[in-house]
């Protein structure tokens, strides 16, 4: 059932052409050119009234929402705040009945991210889950909402989960905008299209995976990785220092990559590689100042880049490169590299990529 691959995580990883076109389907239409999410469609007023969106969520799915909560802000104007399930149980919240609570959970099962939504319930919020298990408790509790339709997730280590949350996000985004008229028709239409060449466009970053195996082998056996991206790539930083500490153990910290500077630049030696997300975008030349950063203290770059940037081929010891996409995108597709980077580490350090020590797929615990 593994599908002629090896592992659950690596079919996962090679799924995501068909996962994503399975979330998509129905709900990118007229050629890219609207967006129909029963989920919203359906109960107009509570969006266009909306005084806040607060995204609940943990682990990867937290960063999905990081993610999410930029494409809110950035295409429909509303403020929204992303906090972690188990924090936000217990901190005495302020909820009010114009609040839209999103939960994300790819099981629907996460205890306190359950606990999270009866909470915004009693307020009076309306809860919105954005969930892959059918028929989950969070699916079941929430008042309304939008499955991300990628199959059963086997790997204990979330792949084809996180883009589809960051699909389903991006989608969610750009429909509560096309209902607020908070975006033009040209601006949901430059990303509609492309949402719907994502399957080809990560069928082309998957062809990076011999180069990403052979990189694998320079850096099994480093004790520390820093991620660093900015934007939206921001959270992708924070999740492909996840993905790699939850399945090969070694030690990783993701960063926005301006940050650096203000303390994590102290850490960067020879020993200590660091991953750098860099497409071709508004903050670009930003991210090329912190790899002269790094570079300039002896560390070694592994930069993902855009297709045909000669920058930073120039001063990177690796370049990854991605096909071009609106910068909206870019997290789903830099996503790739950062899956099979990790994959690849564990599997040259002998670890159990499918189930990880001390992990559960669904946590049912507080
Ligand atoms: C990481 C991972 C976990 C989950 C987290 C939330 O790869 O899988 O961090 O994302 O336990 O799980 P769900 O999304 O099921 O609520």
């Amino acid at each position: 059932e593994k599908g002629g691959y090896p592992h659950f995580m690596l079919k996962e990883i090679f799924e995501q052409t068909d996962t994503i076109f399975d979330c998509i389907r129905g709900r990118v239409v007229a050629n890219g050119t609207a967006i129909k999410l029963s989920g919203v469609n359906d109960h107009p007023d509570r969006f266009i009234n909306a005084g806040r969106i607060l995204i609940v969520a943990c682990g990867t799915s937290w960063h999905a929402g990081l993610i999410g909560a930029r494409l809110i802000e950035n295409f429909a104007r509303i403020p929204t705040r992303v906090e972690y399930a188990s924090e936000f149980r217990y901190a005495n919240p302020v909820i009010r009945p114009d609040d839209v609570v999103i939960a994300i959970s790819q099981s629907g099962e996460t205890a306190d991210t359950l606990a999270a939504i009866r909470l915004a319930k009693e307020a009076g919020a309306f809860v919105y889950g954005i969930c892959n298990a059918v028929g989950s408790s969070i699916a079941r509790e929430t008042d309304t909402g939008t499955y991300i339709h990628v199959g059963p997730e086997i790997g204990v280590a979330s792949t084809k989960a996180f883009t589809g949350q960051v699909t389903v996000l991006t989608m969610l985004a750009l429909a509560i905008g096309q209902l607020k008229g908070t975006i033009s028709s040209e601006q949901i239409a430059e990303v509609g299209r492309s949402i719907l060449r994502l399957p080809d466009l990560i069928a082309e970053t998957l062809e990076l995976n011999p180069q990403i195996e052979k990189l694998s082998a320079i850096y099994t056996y480093v004790h520390n990785f820093l991620y660093l991206g900015r934007g939206y790539n921001y959270p992708n930083a924070l999740e492909g220092a996840l993905k790699l500490k939850e399945i090969s153990y070694i030690h990783a910290e993701g960063y926005p990559a301006a940050e650096m500077k203000h303390g994590p630049i102290a850490l960067i030696d020879k020993e200590m590689p660091t991953v750098v997300i860099a497409p071709d975008d508004e903050l670009h030349e930003k991210v090329i100042s912190n790899i002269q950063q790094v570079k300039a203290r002896g560390g070694s770059v592994i930069a993902i880049v855009t297709k045909g940037d000669t920058t930073i081929p120039a001063m990177a010891d690796h370049v990854l490169e991605i096909p071009r996409v609106p910068e909206a995108l870019s997290p789903i597709i830099a996503a790739i590299p950062l899956q099979l980077l990790a994959y690849h580490i564990a599997i040259m350090k002998g670890c159990n990529v499918d189930m990880p020590r001390n992990l559960a797929k669904s946590v049912t615990v507080e």
